[in-house]
């Protein structure tokens, strides 16, 4: 008995310095096996129980059953400790500094382009037109022929026009959208058609080889100039505030009959002394878009029977709006990509 007894003492040391001595979850778990496992110290001491008498048996295994419940808490705690220092460590080694000066995010602005197209674009959604799209290369067809430009209209001069092939250009306008539009649905149509087009033109203040226009179609029963006047003056006034007026004037384009060219009133000087304005020139007004009702021939070449139908068309230069909208001298500044230019259109 007294030998079982001494056992268990020296095993309770042991353990004890083995405990102290473990610096991992992994380290514990091999202890607990090597002392407490089914082949363990602690085991193999209580085999000798079986040498016992009757009354020294009990309270060797009172002992043992203490001995077991110290070493288990052991356990535990040591495991507790362990993870404290594991936690302790990750929280010095994640600590943030916050004496570090901060990252500044740069916020970007809308391009004046686009800001004045989601402009233009918005207000014909609010008409109750759709987004229409076409590509940028386009057939002559499309761009020329359908819209009842004669060959010898001198647009078509390779020195206005990009030619990729006999019969495909870079599109020199967004009009052949009407086309695809009158021809792959049925009318009623309202469709606006913000996009790129190309034309051979030297970079100059007020040219650029490549700008954008907006083009508008409306086709339905008893559709009449009046009409394409009454939406013309909402572009206006979404664009260019409240009190902006629209002029017409007449002009010719082989796709519409009757054609005119539509002036926006002076942004800067409203027509008010306006002979010493910068931006008018003395008109009072500013040239942006043209427009008109669609040729019956062009209604025939989209599918349409202008004996039912009627329509009205328009198409808007973007960078002339643009450069109106927010007096900008010179076209080049719209694609320089310089934020000194850029980030002053932010409201
Ligand atoms: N496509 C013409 C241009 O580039 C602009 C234009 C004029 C469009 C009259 C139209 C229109 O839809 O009806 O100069």
């Amino acid at each position: 008995m007294e030998k079982l007894l001494d056992q268990m003492t020296q095993l309770q040391a042991e353990y004890a310095e083995a405990v102290a001595a473990c610096s991992s979850e992994k380290d514990l778990a091999d202890v607990r096996v090597r002392f407490l496992g089914k082949k363990g110290a602690l085991t193999r001491i209580l085999r000798g129980m079986k040498d016992l008498s009757a009354e020294d048996r009990p309270i060797a295994g009172a002992h043992a059953n203490e001995l077991r419940s110290i070493m288990e808490t052991e356990l535990a705690e040591k495991r507790e400790t362990l993870a404290r220092q594991a936690l302790e460590k990750r929280m010095t080694r994640e600590t943030l500094d916050i004496t570090l000066p901060g990252k500044i995010d740069k916020q970007g602005v809308l391009h004046p382009l686009s800001r004045v197209m989601d402009k233009i674009v918005d207000a014909f959604i609010g008409l109750g037109f759709h987004i229409a799209e076409g590509p940028e290369i386009e057939f002559i067809r499309y761009n020329f022929d359908w819209l009842e430009i004669p060959e010898d209209h001198p647009s078509r001069d390779e020195s206005d026009t990009f030619y990729i092939s006999d019969d495909i250009v870079l599109r020199t306008q967004t009009s052949p959208v009407q086309i695809r539009t009158m021809l792959s649905s049925k009318p009623p149509l309202r469709i606006i058609c913000p996009g790129r087009v190309y034309r051979p033109d030297a970079m100059d203040a007020t040219h650029s080889p490549i700008f954008y226009q907006i083009e508008g179609l409306a086709i339905d029963e008893g559709i009449t100039m009046s009409d394409l006047v009454g939406c013309l003056s909402l572009f206006a006034q979404a664009t260019f505030g409240e009190d902006s007026e629209i002029r017409l004037r007449p002009h010719h384009f082989p796709f519409t009959e009757p054609s005119c060219e539509v002036d926006i009133s002076c942004p800067v000087c409203h027509g008010v002394n306006s002979e010493s304005c910068r931006m008018c020139k003395g008109e009072g007004f500013i040239e942006l878009l043209g427009g008109g009702m669609v040729h019956p021939d062009v209604l025939k070449n989209g599918g349409i029977d202008p004996e039912k139908y009627s329509g009205f068309a328009f198409g808007i230069g973007l960078e002339r709006t643009a450069m109106s909208r927010f007096g900008i001298k010179d076209i080049r500044y719209l694609y320089e990509n310089d934020l000194r230019f850029l980030t002053q259109f932010q409201a």
